[in-house]
């Protein structure tokens, strides 16, 4: 009986690490990641209510437990936004978006986010290469946490709100709909380092472009112009010749039937010519040496 026990253990330790799927980027310290945040406007008068409270781990969405970034709604924004930066480009899968949860979502009504590959990042230029999501104002509140799906490599996530001329929005901020201000919580950032992806990001991309491969299940998204490209760099080699260290070089050896090597690994895959040994099919046979293996010793 006791023999069973072992496998069970190491069946739920397998789960446990399954479970937890992705990372969350922006704050899990014990890893040494940490985003950082800026926002544009000040935190509300005399409070602590800094844009690092969206990335402090701490998603409780009441603005008393001190956790959340918030503006002062009374300065009348027009215009918000909130951008956390990552240490470095991750493969992210998907955010959790917290947003302060006390009857003020119409704050928030209408915000999109944007997700950038580097960290250049301009409110007033925003390209819809870099969007992500947007909530229709016209459908109701906001919920008060979203999971809103990125799967792309990303060096930045940005929180953004307008209240253009003739903004309409079935979520009023009481009687205001005109302004908006932030209003956030947490913002959880999941995903893999780059080139990773999924089940707690030991899938490792296969030969992508860019390292650039599908948070969810590895697939390779820059497709490589050339189907017979042999490495993400999209390197391709012509026959005769085989990959090594990132170059095309000449096949060493001698294969059966003139045949070509194979180019990812130089090795005859259909074995060696007469004569011929090795995996390379560069060594002479025994008893034989010479140019071309012919002469007896
Ligand atoms: C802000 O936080 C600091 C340190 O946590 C604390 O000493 C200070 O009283 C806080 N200020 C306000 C206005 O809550
Ligand atoms: C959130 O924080 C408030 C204020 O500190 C506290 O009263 C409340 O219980 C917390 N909510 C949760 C779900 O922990
Ligand atoms: C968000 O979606 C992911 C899968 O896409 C899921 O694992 C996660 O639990 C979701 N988070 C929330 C808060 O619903
Ligand atoms: C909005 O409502 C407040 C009271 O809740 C009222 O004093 C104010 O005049 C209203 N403003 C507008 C523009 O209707
Ligand atoms: C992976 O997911 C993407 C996007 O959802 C989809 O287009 C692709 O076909 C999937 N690949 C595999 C191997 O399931």
């Amino acid at each position: 009986m006791w023999s069973h026990k072992p496998a069970k253990l190491v069946f739920l330790q397998l789960w446990i690490a399954r479970a937890s799927c992705f990372v969350n980027i922006a704050f899990t310290p014990n890893q040494g990641l940490q985003g950082q945040t800026t926002m544009s406007g000040a935190p509300f008068p005399n409070t602590n209510w800094t844009s690092d409270k969206v990335v402090d781990g701490n998603s409780n969405q009441t603005a008393a437990e001190g956790s959340c970034a918030i503006m002062d709604f009374d300065q009348n924004y027009q215009s918000v936004w909130l951008k956390v930066q990552l240490g470095r480009r991750f493969n992210v899968a998907y955010i959790e978006l917290y947003l302060r949860n006390e009857h003020l979502l119409g704050r928030s009504s209408g915000f999109s986010i944007y997700a950038f590959y580097d960290d250049t990042f301009d409110p007033a230029s925003l390209s819809p290469n870099d969007f992500a999501y947007h909530h229709d104002p016209l459908s109701g509140c906001p919920t008060p946490v979203q999971n809103i799906t990125i799967n792309r490599l990303v060096r930045q996530i940005v929180f953004i709100n307008n209240r253009p001329d003739g903004f309409q929005t079935n979520c009023p901020e009481r009687n205001n709909s005109r302004y908006t201000s932030i209003e956030i919580c947490e913002i959880k950032v999941m995903g893999c380092d780059t080139g990773r992806y999924s089940t707690g990001c030991f899938g490792e991309c296969p030969s992508c472009k860019n390292k650039n491969c599908d948070a969810f299940n590895g697939s390779c998204i820059d497709k490589c112009p050339d189907p017979n490209a042999l490495t993400e760099e999209c390197i391709v080699c012509a026959d005769g010749r085989y990959i090594s260290n990132g170059y095309c070089v000449k096949c060493k050896g001698h294969c059966r039937n003139d045949e070509h090597c194979n180019k990812l690994t130089g090795e005859c895959d259909s074995g060696c010519a007469s004569q011929w040994t090795g995996s390379f099919c560069d060594q002479c046979i025994d008893h034989f040496y010479g140019r071309d293996c012919r002469t007896q010793c």
